[in-house]
């Protein structure tokens, strides 16, 4: 199984509602950036994680209940009453806690493997619907491509896009916490220092995906939750400003961060924009990557 990492082209942010949750304006697209997942039947009902890769932090990763992978295929097997269990090795590529959804992208895949292994024969539709219950950016990461969020994010549209785009992220050390984030922007609405909420897509950033404008897609990418990352780590403001002086076609803070997304007007200009940001040595590392990315799916 790969599955994406996925970037906000536009993250707008309504109020907050009675759970807790805010409605969201989004568009949701995948990236290249795939973490792996292999899994294999077990008849004794256990579902067992193993992770690999190269990133420090992923010793902090659970490995129980917590794991949005290991719920992913605990809620498949209770709703599906299926009675044998699986052994989910996951190679982790995508960043922890970089606002890049790799947790929910990894529960993704569990599904959809898991559905498969285990030989239930569920819809996407059945998916869909499980998905949403294990996080907002779940329902997006069966689906990849580019789609329109609606609800707390878990309502999902697919948007066509033409071609290739071009990316560069910026990793960064550390993470940013999604609550954090959305608590930091509730508070800084309430004492009237940030924008007033953006409720819907602008519709020139579908028609830019639809006819593979880059420019158009750059110049439209906005994130309502980027001044509360750049407060809570000032060292982004740097990445996005030498970003945006390459002449990028937009660069903005990744969901609630503290990953940099940069845009590129083409392959030959992203190679470009990398070797300045490496050379500025801004956070722990730089990578070239494309999209949009198929979802999660076995291969
Ligand atoms: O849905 P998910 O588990 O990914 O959300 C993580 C946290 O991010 C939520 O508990 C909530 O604090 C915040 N969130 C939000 N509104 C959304 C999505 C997430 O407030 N639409």
């Amino acid at each position: 199984m790969l599955t994406p990492a996925k970037v906000n082209l536009v993250l707008g942010v309504g109020s907050r509602r009675v759970d807790g949750f805010h409605d969201l304006a989004t568009v949701y697209y995948a990236l290249d950036l795939q973490d792996e997942l292999v899994v294999e039947a077990r008849d004794d009902g256990r579902i067992v994680l193993r992770v690999t890769g190269n990133q420090p932090s992923l010793r902090r990763l659970p490995l129980d209940g917590r794991n949005l992978a290991v719920r992913a295929a605990q809620l498949l097997a209770a709703r599906s009453a299926h009675r044998g269990g699986a052994y989910l090795t996951l190679h982790k590529n995508i960043p922890l806690t970089a606002g890049l959804a790799g947790g929910s992208s990894d529960a993704a895949a569990a599904l959809v493997a898991c559905n498969a292994v285990w030989g239930l024969g569920l819809e996407l539709a059945d998916l869909l619907a499980m998905a949403a219950e294990l996080g907002s950016d779940v329902p997006f990461c069966l689906l990849g491509g580019a789609v329109l969020g609606g609800g707390r994010g878990e309502l999902v549209t697919p948007v066509p896009v033409a071609g290739v785009q071009h990316w560069v992220l910026v990793l960064a050390d550390g993470g940013l916490s999604t609550p954090a984030m959305f608590a930091a922007l509730d508070t800084s609405r309430e004492r009237g220092t940030a924008g007033s909420p953006t409720e819907v897509v602008p519709a020139n950033l579908l028609s830019a995906l639809a006819d593979g404008d880059v420019a158009g897609i750059g110049a439209a990418m906005t994130n309502d939750l980027e001044p509360v990352a750049l407060a809570a780590r000032p060292d982004l403001s740097r990445v996005l400003a030498i970003a945006r002086a390459t002449g990028a076609a937009g660069a903005l803070v990744s969901g609630s961060g503290p990953t940099c997304a940069v845009l590129a007007h083409d392959a030959d200009s992203a190679d470009r924009i990398a070797v300045v940001l490496r050379a500025a040595r801004v956070g722990r590392q730089v990578l070239v990557t494309t999209g949009p990315a198929l979802g999660a799916r076995i291969g």
